[in-house]
C-alpha cells in the first residue's frame, strides 16, 4: 500500500496542492482527473519520489512504484541496446523477450533505431523498460496521448489483464470507462475520491453541482428578496405627492425594471 497524509505543495508561494490524502494498492485500477493545470502530474511527481513537497507524507509499506511521465525521450540507440541498458542484471535477458511478448511488442527489428518506431511503440518499450523491475503500482501520466485507437484498445485490455495497482491520469472518458473502478479529482487544490467508473463520477459531479446551484439560488433569493423589500419600502416612503417629479418618477421606473429583471432571473 501506498499512502499519502495530507501533502501540501506550493510552486513559488502558490499552493498547488492542499492536506491531500489517499491510499493507494490493492490492484485497483484508478484514475486522476481535473482541469489542465491544476496539479496531476505535480501529485503523481511527488507519489513516485522525484518532487518534494512542502508537508505531509509518502509512505509505500510493502508496494514496489514505476512511473511513467507525461512526456518521456529515449536516447539515440537502438531498440536492443536499450533494453539490455536497463537491465540491472545481465543474466535476466529472458525477462524480456518476456514483457516483449507479453506487450505483443513486434514490428521491428532490434537493430533499428528508437527515434524510428512508431508513438505506440515507443510506449511499449516504456512499459517494458518500468516492468523489468517487475513494479506492484503503477502510475501513468497521459498514457492515451501517445497512441492512436488501436494503441488505446490493445493498452485498455493490456491494463485491466494485469495484476498490478494502477493510477493513471487520462482525460479519455470511453477509455476509463473501461479500465477504473476509482476516480480521484483534484479541485481547487483539494483531492476527492469517487468510487465507482468515470461515468458514476461524472453522475455524481452533476447531482454535487445542481445541490450547489440551487444552494446558491435560494441563498441569492433570500438576499435579493430582502433588498427588493427595503428597495419598495423606500419607494413607497418617496412617493408622497410633494416629493414626486419627473426626475424621481424616471429613477423609480428604472428601479422597477430592475427589480423585474431580478425576478425574472430568479424565476428561471
Ligand atoms: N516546476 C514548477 N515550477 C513552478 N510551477 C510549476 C512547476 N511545475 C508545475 N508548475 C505549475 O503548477 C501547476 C500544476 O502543474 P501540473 O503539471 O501538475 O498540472 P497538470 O494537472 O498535470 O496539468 P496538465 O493537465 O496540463 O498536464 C501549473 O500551474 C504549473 O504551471
Ligand atoms: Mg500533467
Amino acid at each position: 500500500m501506498i499512502i499519502g497524509t495530507a501533502i501540501n505543495k506550493q510552486f513559488i508561494g502558490t499552493p498547488i496542492l492542499e492536506n491531500i490524502s489517499f491510499k493507494l494498492g490493492n490492484n485497483k485500477k484508478i484514475a486522476l482527473v481535473g482541469k489542465n493545470g491544476c496539479g496531476k502530474s505535480t501529485l503523481f511527481k511527488i507519489i513516485a519520489g522525484i518532487l518534494p513537497y512542502d508537508s505531509g507524507s509518502v509512505v509505500a509499506t510493502g508496494d514496489t512504484l514505476a512511473y511513467i511521465p507525461q512526456e518521456f525521450e529515449f536516447p539515440e540507440t537502438s531498440v536492443s541496446e536499450y533494453l539490455y541498458s536497463c537491465l540491472e542484471n545481465e543474466w535476466e535477458f529472458y525477462k524480456i523477450d518476456i514483457l516483449k511478448e507479453q506487450l505483443s511488442f513486434n514490428n521491428y527489428s532490434d537493430s533499428q533505431l528508437i527515434s524510428s518506431l512508431s508513438e505506440g511503440q515507443k510506449m511499449k518499450l516504456k512499459l517494458i523498460e518500468v516492468m523489468l523491475t517487475d513494479p506492484t503500482v503503477l502510475l501513468i501520466d497521459e498514457p492515451t496521448n501517445h497512441l492512436d485507437i488501436d494503441g488505446i484498445m490493445w493498452f485498455e485490455s493490456y491494463i485491466k489483464s494485469i495484476n498490478k495497482s494502477v493510477l493513471m491520469i487520462s482525460h479519455d472518458r470511453q477509455f476509463l470507462n473501461n479500465t477504473v473502478s476509482e476516480v480521484w479529482e483534484i479541485e481547487n487544490r483539494k483531492l476527492t475520491v469517487f468510487v465507482g467508473d468515470y461515468d458514476h463520477y461524472k453522475e455524481e459531479k452533476a447531482k454535487l453541482k445542481k445541490d450547489l446551484d440551487n444552494r446558491q439560488k435560494k441563498y441569492k433569493k433570500i438576499y435579493f428578496d430582502k433588498l427588493i423589500g427595503s428597495i419598495k419600502s423606500d419607494l413607497n416612503e418617496s412617493k408622497t405627492p410633494t416629493k414626486i417629479t419627473d426626475k424621481s418618477i424616471k429613477v423609480n421606473d428604472d428601479i422597477n425594471s430592475i427589480i423585474k429583471g431580478i425576478d425574472g432571473m430568479l424565476d428561471k
